[in-house]
């Protein structure tokens, strides 16, 4: 995988040069990191020499694309400090950025921690790290101090920043477990090495945590309370990025309609998105998630006139009864979702939507339930994640009673699958026979022949080319859909 420059590369050699690494760390960042990037960097040298070969990392992620661009920033790091990436668990270093948005997402990481203990046996140098949502559950702390003794490095959300210093502290330290973990973000540190995934789009966070506290879920418990970066921050990231060769940008935050509202200078959401288009080379803006309570006029406005901004929204709907909502604490009803998806297409008529839908809040009726079909028949999404109700300790929601029997969410759950698949279906072919800009990503997994792709409004396309396409934007005719994807025929 490339490692893709930084503008702290060259600010970090002048800064390390010269560093005495005898002396204690430097308090402020980013300079003790650098410090201990250092420090990692010749520990791992000794290790190596004894080893009689290079040491390897791969961090997992699982989750959302918040934790996707957490990753990217701790294989920065690592590579940084010189451990060579690798796809297989068979690491010497191994960490599991974890999700804990439902429990399966926990389940799922104590099962294959039981593997990587095995792996960890055959292997002398093996290190096992685990951070993310999941870590910021106390009961998950003690749960890994009595039972999982052999993993070497905990942290949290809040401090991934510090991800050298605390591989620093376990190679010096083998034998001990390293926990870190932070109640709240107490700085956000910039500066730091990002191993980007793709050279031509990238995530660029524009604020951290969540405030709204709907009853079901973990998120403002794990990730903290909201908090934006300032718009220098981003658009001087932004540039740097496309300076790169990045032409696509994805603005990650919980709910970036409240984007801007707590920064000394407050700035709109809407705002900020008129200042990153205007950044020459950059071809397409998206983001993610809104929350519909604060999409504002001026959004919408902003996207029918800026071409840059792409003609998508994830809008999670959660449940299509304004009686649940109330008790989910969404600020919205059943009509007021409806007038903003009218409000929205009749300024972007093309505009694809997308949601998140959970089945089984406690209480749902089949009455609640036929509700949310309903708004799935008048919205008709492009596609919806559907979820089925995972009861989260330490939420409100877990202390409600009706919680709903497993068969009867099970029964919906199928019945809701079964309309999303087919008005998305619909939905999604409604473009067939144009021609449209293709973003080429790779090249096809299944038929080398093929490459893959995105159009604006995020359906995927594939079609003849090859990997030197890749990165391009490109205009494919759409020949046929095939449900969620087109085949389609370059056009010169
Ligand atoms: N159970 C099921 N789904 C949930 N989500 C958040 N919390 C829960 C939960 N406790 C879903 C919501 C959210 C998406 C990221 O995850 O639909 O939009
Ligand atoms: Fe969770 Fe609601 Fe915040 Fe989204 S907006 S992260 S669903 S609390």
């Amino acid at each position: 995988m490339k490692r893709y420059s930084m503008r702290a590369n060259e600010k970090y050699q002048e800064l390390i040069a010269g560093m005495d690494l005898t002396k204690p760390a430097p308090e402020n960042e980013p300079f003790r990191q650098y410090y201990f990037i250092e420090r990692a960097k010749n520990k791992l040298k000794e290790i190596e020499a004894e080893a009689g070969r290079k040491l390897t990392f791969n961090v997992i992620t699982f989750g959302c694309q918040m934790n996707a661009r957490d990753s990217e920033k701790l294989r920065g790091i690592l590579e940084e400090i010189g451990y060579v990436r690798v796809e297989t668990e068979e690491a010497d270093l191994v960490i599991y950025n974890t999700c804990t948005v439902r429990d399966n997402a926990n389940k799922k990481v104590y099962g294959r921690l039981g593997k990587l203990q095995s792996l960890k046996r055959q292997n002398p140098y093996m290190q096992i790290g685990l951070c993310g949502c999941m870590m910021q559950e106390e009961q998950v702390i003690e749960k890994m101090k009595k039972s999982y003794r052999f993993v070497n490095l905990i942290f949290g959300t809040h401090n991934i920043y510090k991800l050298a210093e605390l591989v620093s502290r376990s190679l010096e330290q083998p034998d001990q477990m390293v926990i870190d973990i932070q109640q709240s973000a107490d700085q956000v540190v910039e500066e730091l090495p990002v191993d980007r995934k793709y050279s031509f789009k990238s995530g660029v966070n524009i604020m951290y945590g969540c405030n709204n506290f709907c009853t079901y879920c973990i998120v403002p418990y794990v990730r903290g309370r909201e908090k934006s970066r300032t718009p220098e921050e981003i658009l001087c990231e932004i540039r740097q990025i496309v300076s790169e060769g990045v032409v696509e940008v994805m603005l990650l935050g919980q709910n970036v309609n409240s984007y801007g509202k707590n920064l000394e200078k407050p700035v709109s959401f809407a705002e900020l998105l008129v200042m990153i288009q205007e950044i020459e080379g950059l071809e397409r803006i998206r983001f993610m998630t809104s929350h519909p309570k604060d999409l504002s006029p001026e959004l919408i406005e902003v996207m029918a006139k800026y071409p840059k901004i792409c003609p998508h929204q994830h809008l999670p709907l959660q449940s299509g009864s304004s009686r649940l909502l109330q008790k989910m604490n969404r600020h919205y009803d059943k009509e007021s979702y409806l007038d903003l998806v009218d409000r929205i297409r009749a300024a972007v008529p093309d505009i694809s939507l997308t949601t998140d839908i959970i089945v089984g809040f406690p209480g749902e009726t089949e009455e609640d339930f036929l509700e949310t079909m309903d708004v799935v028949e008048k919205v008709r999404y492009d596609s919806a994640f559907t979820f089925i109700y995972s009861k989260r300790t330490g939420t409100p929601a877990a202390a409600m009673e009706d919680q709903v029997p497993e068969d009867v969410i099970k029964d919906r759950f199928d019945r809701l699958l079964a309309l999303v698949q087919k008005v998305g279906r619909e939905q999604t072919a409604r473009f067939t026979g144009q021609t449209k800009k293709v973003l080429v990503e790779q090249v096809n997994e299944q038929d080398p022949s093929l490459v893959t792709g995105r159009m604006d409004n995020n359906s995927v396309v594939h079609f003849p080319g090859d990997a030197s396409l890749i990165g391009t934007l490109v205009d494919v005719h759409l020949d046929e859909c095939h449900g969620f994807y087109y085949m389609g025929t370059a056009v010169r």
